[in-house]
């Protein structure tokens, strides 16, 4: 093996808390055939690192590389590559091992990066912005003049579907964790801002739909919330669960069967858009990025280094927003 140059990553030794993320150097070797070396410039932060992080999904071996997309420049190409060239924009989303300075990778698994596209929102829209249109494309198409609620809607996704949702003319009721969080959402122009630590979701919702209830509910929040959602819902009404940053919700299908609702379970790796690594389901995300839809202009940046403070402030709902780490 040719040694070509070293490369900061971030390690897991064995699953655990945030410490367990540990900053060596190792290193990189010569892009071999179908290959090329990326000097990434912004590296994603997902909650779904976290579950990886903490064992709760499971990785094949430790030490484990962590990390699923990032932005940054071809430097080295392997002698066949001829889709790529040394200085291309390029990203990718799906490919773990991305918490790295710089890392040899598939020219299968990266697509070249539009212009209008800035590295650091490539990094904070891809998975974010893919869940969303996820959500709102395929889970549940919602319709104009809707009730949407949405839970933890100052979060990285929460932020990108709620932006997506409202642009649709349906009428965002979102929930937050603390009056910080609510001011910022007002900020944004959202009307219907719910602080859980201060407020009694079932009364608010209950007083901005006339007691008639929403439509649909787009859940991350899973265990914490379920029950008083699932109430909340109309007769006919809709609930998508798409994670469970508080445990996964218990479903009982009687539940369901008092007010008819359809629950749907929605899962990004099981999702074409992301399956498919050459970047066409970005087009519609990118696209709400240049209308101006999306408030990510201003990313919360961590250094590499400190992946375990970005972990341990997202884990502590201190976090709003995307989140990157810089090389
Ligand atoms: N299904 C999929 O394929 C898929 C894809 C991507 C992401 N996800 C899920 O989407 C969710 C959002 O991901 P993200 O990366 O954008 O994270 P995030 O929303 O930035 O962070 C999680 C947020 O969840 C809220 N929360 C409520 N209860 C919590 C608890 N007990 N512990 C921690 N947070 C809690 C917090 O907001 P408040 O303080 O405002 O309540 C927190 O800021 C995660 O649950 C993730 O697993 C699922």
């Amino acid at each position: 093996m040719s040694i070509l140059t070293k490369s900061g990553v971030v390690l897991i030794e064995q699953p655990g808390g945030p410490e367990v993320l540990k900053y060596e150097t190792i290193d990189l070797s010569v892009p071999g055939p179908n290959e090329v070396l990326i000097e990434q410039k912004a590296i994603a932060v997902n909650f779904l690192d976290v579950f990886f992080r903490s064992g709760r999904f499971q990785l094949p071996e430790y030490p484990a590389p962590i990390g699923l997309e990032a932005a940054g420049i071809v430097t080295a190409i392997g002698n066949d590559v001829t889709e790529f060239a040394v200085g291309d924009r390029v990203a990718y989303y799906a490919t773990t091992g991305a918490y790295a300075q710089k890392r040899v990778i598939s020219v299968d698994d990266i697509f070249r990066l539009p212009d209008t596209i800035t590295f650091d929102i490539a990094a904070a829209v891809m998975v974010k912005g893919l869940t969303a249109k996820m959500l709102i494309k395929d889970s549940y198409a919602v319709k104009a003049g809707q009730y949407v609620l949405i839970p933890a809607m100052t979060g990285g996704v929460g932020t990108l579907l709620s932006a997506w949702v409202k642009s649709l003319d349906a009428i965002v009721i979102g929930t937050v964790g603390s009056p910080a969080k609510k001011q910022l959402a007002e900020q944004r122009g959202y009307k219907h801002v719910i602080d859980l630590q201060n407020e009694d979701l079932t009364a608010r919702v209950n007083a901005i739909t006339g007691g008639s209830g929403v439509d649909v509910v787009y859940d991350s929040v899973g265990k914490d919330i379920f029950d008083k959602s699932m109430d909340l819902i109309k007769t006919g009404g809709t609930f998508v669960s798409y994670g469970g940053a508080s445990g996964w919700p218990e479903v009982d299908a009687e539940q369901l069967a008092q007010k008819n609702i359809h629950f749907v379970q929605a899962q990004l790796n099981n999702y074409p858009g992301y399956q498919n690594k050459k970047g066409e389901a970005m087009k519609e995300v990118f696209e709400q990025v240049e209308k101006g839809i999306f408030d990510v202009q201003h990313p919360l940046v961590y250094s590499l280094a400190d992946a375990s403070k970005a972990h341990a402030d997202m884990e502590s709902r201190k976090t709003t927003g995307s989140i990157i780490l810089r090389p």
